[in-house]
């Protein structure tokens, strides 16, 4: 009987100390303790040589033994994996495997995609420019010299070891590389990030995406100007929005309009986002100005052209209903993954 208590004590020490960490070690446990050759099966056979009168305890003993075994072969089935090489011929390999969660794209990107291939379609072939911009191709080429008042418009971010260069502050910059190096007929969509020094908020961000278009041709006519743009809104939001165009200022466009559509958030009826006129704006145009074409040897006798300009996150508040501009760059996934499948 001693011997019996101690063999069971320097076994559940033993098991204590086992460490069961694969599939394998569960199976090796299983045949050491519980096998046909186990030592529990050894270990019960012991009970012939227990007096009588212990015969009740000892069988109590063994009892709890077996248990505490069992259990503990139990704790490691979650670590067993499902496939052995008993059930291996059992496992119908045609079902399908666990779904691994996909990505899903910026929905800025998603709206810019959206808006080059519509223009795409229309001719138009993508250019781009440098983030890093100087003065000349930001500024000056788009008829803004030094001074000029409308630089105020947008507060411009220098780089300090030398401030002739800069944060381009629109994709418009893109439009004088373009002229730079192309000959008329030009048919260009121009995507790209800009910088401005702007407290972050909801509304207004140091950083954002514009989609820059410029169509220099003979005879381009105002009228091709607002058939394009009208043909963008249709195929952006659907035939049922209406367009707006309000005369307005750019110095590197004359005239100028501004392109409003009709709130899409709330159907016209108002809301924050159109402040209660039921319209939005969403682009700056005009014809080309004729220094624009001059100053890159364009006669603008014989060419005429139109520009665009729009902010992709304000065509990605209209079209997905987000309001808060910092959620573009939060990165969080909660957020992004609501356009999961979107491309
Ligand atoms: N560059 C202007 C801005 O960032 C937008 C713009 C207006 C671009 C009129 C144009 C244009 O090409 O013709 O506010």
């Amino acid at each position: 009987m001693e011997s019996l208590i101690l063999k069971i004590q320097n076994y559940k020490q033993e098991i204590d100390a086992t460490i069961v960490s694969d599939a394998n070690a569960v199976e090796e446990f299983r045949i050491k303790w519980l096998g046909t050759k186990g030592i529990l099966k050894s270990i019960m056979g012991e009970m012939r040589n227990v007096a009588a009168e212990q015969k009740k305890e000892a069988g109590q003993m063994l009892n709890d033994f077996k248990l505490f075994v069992e259990e503990r072969f139990e704790s490691y089935q979650s670590i067993k994996s499902n496939i052995t090489q008993e059930n291996i011929n059992q496992i119908d390999w045609s079902l399908p495997g666990s779904p691994i969660p996909i990505g899903s794209r910026h929905p800025l990107s998603v709206v810019r995609n959206k808006i080059v291939s519509i223009f795409q379609r229309l001719g138009f072939a993508i250019a781009e420019g440098p983030e890093i911009e100087d003065d000349w191709h930001n500024f000056g080429a788009m008829n803004l010299p030094e001074d000029h008042p409308a630089r105020d418009m947008q507060d411009t971010f220098y780089i300090s070891q030398n401030p002739s260069w800069l944060l381009r502050t629109h994709t418009s910059s893109v439009q004088a590389r373009v002229m730079e190096n192309q000959k008329p007929p030009i048919r260009v969509i121009c995507p790209g990030r800009v910088y401005r020094n702007e407290t972050i908020s909801a509304r207004a961000h140091c950083f954002f995406h514009q989609v820059e278009g410029l169509y220099i041709d003979e005879n381009v006519s105002f009228a091709d100007l607002k058939q394009t743009l009208y043909f963008f809104v249709q195929e952006m939001f659907g035939k049922d929005v209406k367009v707006r165009f309000r005369p307005s200022y750019f110095p590197f466009t004359e005239p100028s309009a501004e392109m409003d559509i009709s709130c899409l958030i709330c159907e016209s009826k108002g809301c924050n986002v159109c402040k209660h006129t039921g319209w939005v704006e969403i682009l700056g145009s005009g014809m080309v100005h004729p220094k624009v074409l001059e100053n890159f040897g364009i006669d603008s006798n014989k060419y005429t052209g139109f520009a665009f300009g729009m902010g992709v996150e304000r065509i990605c508040q209209l079209k997905y209903q987000v309001n808060d501009l910092r959620l573009y760059s939060q990165n969080d996934v909660r957020f992004l993954k609501q356009f999961t499948g979107l491309v």
